[in-house]
């Protein structure tokens, strides 16, 4: 099978097609997947250049790629709930007991696997396992987000932001986001309430007593936000890990978020995206001979939404 493959770290010039790449087998527990699409995230260029060397380190060749949809080709043992040819979405990442997902096959772990939303083509699902269940631990399970509190989600046009925006309006919060100007009209359609441009505004500047923010950008944007925050507020950050300095000086509380995807949190967001709560925007679609160009366009190229590879045609 055809897989998009690196035999060691580096740019999105070390990305190879290896056409001739076995056909994964499963184990107890895990699903083989017929890829149809598998969405990009900053993490898969992360493992590419090797920022995750310690934590997890690769064995070479390793496929890329975590996010997937796609079909059920074969049931390992131990797994109920799913039969060849349902169409499943979730992640395969080799950092998560999977394959890899920029592959025409995957194996993946029943426990980060969920039914696709049906209302859904395979491309916009492959784009929401990272980004979605990242945007409903934060707001769900760490804020406990609800009716008429409010949040400020740093970068609403990227990936997890722009699912934050609409997974925060649909608990009934005011949402006020920070995007560079020429997204300003694409967070409003979402349904942000405010949209600060973050080149140009201090967003310190005009948001005040708020009761959490979500933080997808890190660096000196998660040291000014405590400022926005009223006391008891709630901040949580994809990047940063807390910091209790901070924490005792505004008197709030600080999480640093690693996203566990699995398959109750799939499973509610495919209800949220059947409601039409969620949309999914993919910006851009590449082939799985252009894995390399894919990653080099999310990390550099300011994509609004998801750059996801389209694998198989639905
Ligand atoms: N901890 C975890 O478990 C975990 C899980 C998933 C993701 N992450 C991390 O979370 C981050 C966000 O992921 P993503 O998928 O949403 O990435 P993404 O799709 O690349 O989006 C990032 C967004 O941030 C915006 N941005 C950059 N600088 C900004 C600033 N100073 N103020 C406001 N917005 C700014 C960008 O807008 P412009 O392009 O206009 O600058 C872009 O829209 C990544 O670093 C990723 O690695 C962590």
């Amino acid at each position: 099978m055809k897989a998009a493959q690196i035999n060691n770290y580096g740019g999105s010039e070390v990305v190879k097609i290896n056409e001739n790449a076995p056909k994964p087998t499963v184990s107890q527990g895990q699903l083989l997947v017929e890829v149809y699409a598998a969405g990009v995230n900053p993490v898969d260029w992360k493992i590419r250049e090797g920022y995750m060397r310690q934590m997890a380190p690769l064995k070479f060749p390793a496929t890329l790629g975590g996010d997937y949809s796609g079909v059920v080709a074969e049931v390992g043992e131990g797994v109920p709930g799913f039969k060849k040819g349902d169409e499943v979405y979730g992640q395969a990442s080799i950092t998560r007991g999977g394959s890899g997902s920029f592959a025409e096959f995957a194996s993946a772990d029943v426990n980060t696997t969920a039914h696709k939303p049906k209302n859904t083509g395979h491309v916009e699902a492959a784009a929401l396992p990272l980004t979605g269940v990242s945007a409903w631990q934060a707001l769900v399970n760490h804020i406990g987000l609800s009716r008429d509190e409010k949040i400020l989600v740093h970068g609403g046009a990227g990936g997890i932001g722009s699912i934050a925006i609409q997974l925060a309006r649909y608990l009934g919060a005011y949402v006020a986001t920070t995007v560079s100007a020429k997204d300003i009209p694409y967070v409003k359609e979402l349904g942000a309430d405010e949209a600060i441009d973050y080149k140009n505004q201090p967003f310190e500047d005009i948001v005040h007593d708020y009761d959490a923010v979500y933080d997808t950008v890190g660096g000196e944007t998660y040291v000014r936000s405590f400022k926005v925050l009223k006391k008891g507020g709630i901040i949580v950050s994809m990047l940063e890990q807390p910091r209790s300095d901070l924490m005792e000086q505004y008197k709030v509380n600080a999480i640093g978020q690693f996203t566990q995807v699995n398959s109750e949190r799939l499973s509610k967001l495919a209800e949220l995206v059947e409601k039409h709560a969620i949309k999914v925007h993919v910006e851009r679609t590449f082939p799985l001979e252009q894995a390399g160009e894919a990653l080099s366009f999310l990390q550099k190229g300011h994509p609004r939404g998801k750059v996801v590879l389209r694998i198989k045609e639905d």
